[in-house]
């Protein structure tokens, strides 16, 4: 795992160019992307690059993690829909070829589809994750199986929490979501991995250097062959 420790601004940018330099060489790459606060700079600069003619998505084709139950695309606080704003509709990707799992279908035939459909394309050639305060990746809450692939999950109080800032109040936030599972992301060829925030620092610390477990669903990233672990200083605190 290579960690690097940098200010905000400048994950965003080095990150960004991690992006530049693959779709340079294979313009049709397969890209994984995340939603939360954490990758938002990332696609600015993604936009910013786009619009300056530096990067294009013409030919991409993308998986998004996760996404809540109950919620469609058009629901403001659905991450397809957060997709869409904050990304796709920025820049020039051909929003047919995106991918989010569906939150109103939850079969586990169309789970096992969405894992299908990656693999038919050629597999995650750039899985970007952000992290939870639990450890979460995608919305894989402690104790999920390292051997997962998409699947429905009830989400814990405290991810409902953490994520009660988007909704009027706790009771509106979606009780599960459909999430790629551990081993979806692990077949990923290379990962990007982004903390950020004070918040953060504990998980980073025990995602690098504790024990690889179910218990902590980041730190199986530790047995990934192509990590790259973007932190800032706040939640480098404790790994300094
Ligand atoms: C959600 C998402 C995760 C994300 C996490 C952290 O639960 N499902 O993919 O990494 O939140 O969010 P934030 O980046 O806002 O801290």
């Amino acid at each position: 795992m290579k960690i690097i420790i940098d200010s905000r601004e400048n994950i965003a940018k080095k990150a960004a160019l991690r992006y530049v330099e693959l779709l340079s060489k294979k313009p049709d790459a397969i890209l994984g992307y995340a939603t939360g606060s954490t990758p938002l700079d990332l696609y600015g600069e993604l936009v910013k690059l786009n619009k300056e003619g530096k990067i294009s998505f013409k030919d991409v084709t993308t998986f998004n993690l996760d996404e809540y139950v109950g919620l469609d695309g058009s629901h403001d606080q659905s991450y397809r829909y957060f997709m869409n704003t904050n990304l796709f509709s920025k820049v020039d990707i051909d929003v047919s070829k995106t991918n989010v799992p569906s939150g109103l279908d939850t079969s586990a035939e169309t789970a096992a589809a969405y894992d299908k459909a990656i693999e038919a394309a050629g597999g995650i050639d750039i899985q970007l994750l952000g992290i939870g305060n639990n450890g979460h990746i995608g919305f894989n809450e402690p104790g999920t199986p390292f051997g997962s692939s998409t699947h429905m999950v009830e989400l814990t109080e405290s991810t409902r929490e953490a994520n009660k800032r988007f909704f009027a109040s706790i009771d509106d936030v979606p009780t599960h979501a459909v999430t790629m599972g551990i081993k979806t992301v692990m077949n990923a060829k290379s990962i990007i991995i982004i903390a950020l925030g004070k918040a953060k620092a504990e998980i980073v610390k025990k995602t690098i250097y504790g024990d690889v477990t179910p218990d902590v669903p980041a730190s199986v990233l530790q047995l990934h062959p192509d990590v790259e672990f973007y932190i800032d200083e706040e939640a480098a605190e404790l790994i300094k």
